[in-house]
């Protein structure tokens, strides 16, 4: 008998499920070069576009230190404050901050650079929240973080932070309403 969760293989085989990882080993990039039907008649991205490449972002990072099948619980809010343009390269990176018992929260950094010039420019910050399903669907537990960065300490304290905050509302929203 062993003491770590396991996952099970499309196969149906078991496989060890490592108890802690680093977000170091889940950090996933997406680049994509935008195009003319991704954006408005002024050339800007439409926020859709931005929101579905930084899902699928967060998503592969989510998965890979679940190790397993996940789903987007929850998209936080997404501030647009600079304008990306058709043309622009558009990467997403994408890193687990917190997670709890079946939650993950990632965030995700988007740069936008212009190709001809090079210049890079951060656009948004954005943070999303996964759950880990097993195979009926339902909340999986994920192994821990493997905190080894002052910065990735930090992360983790935010989310921790965020997670306690929305819960506290949920509460009184709930009281109140
Ligand atoms: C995700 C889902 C399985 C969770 O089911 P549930 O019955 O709410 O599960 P629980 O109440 O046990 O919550 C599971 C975890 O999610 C977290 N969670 C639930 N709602 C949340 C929210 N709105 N924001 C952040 N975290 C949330 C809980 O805090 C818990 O975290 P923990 O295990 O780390 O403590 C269910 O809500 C679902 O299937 N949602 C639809 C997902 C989907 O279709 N997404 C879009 C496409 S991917």
């Amino acid at each position: 008998m062993t003491d770590s969760p396991s996952k099970h293989t499309p196969a149906g085989e078991a496989v060890p499920q490592a108890t802690s990882k680093p977000p170091s080993r889940s950090e996933s990039v997406v680049s994509e070069l935008m195009m003319p039907h991704q954006a408005n008649h002024l050339g800007h991205v439409f926020g859709g576009e931005l929101l579905s490449m930084v899902d699928r972002a967060a998503a592969v990072a989510a998965m890979r230190h679940a190790g397993g099948s996940v789903v987007t619980v929850s998209i936080d809010r997404v501030d647009f404050k600079l304008p990306i343009y058709t043309d622009e390269l558009v990467t997403c990176t994408a890193r687990v901050n917190y997670v709890g018992r079946t939650s993950m929260e990632v965030g995700v950094e988007v740069v936008a650079e212009n190709l001809r010039t090079g210049v890079k420019r951060h656009t948004n910050t954005c943070l999303l929240t996964f759950v880990a399903i097993d195979q009926d669907h339902r909340p999986s537990p994920v192994p821990q973080l493997e905190l080894t960065t002052p910065d990735e300490e930090r992360r983790f304290r935010e989310g921790r932070r965020r997670r306690e905050v929305r819960q506290q509302l949920d509460i009184e929203l709930k009281t109140d309403g």
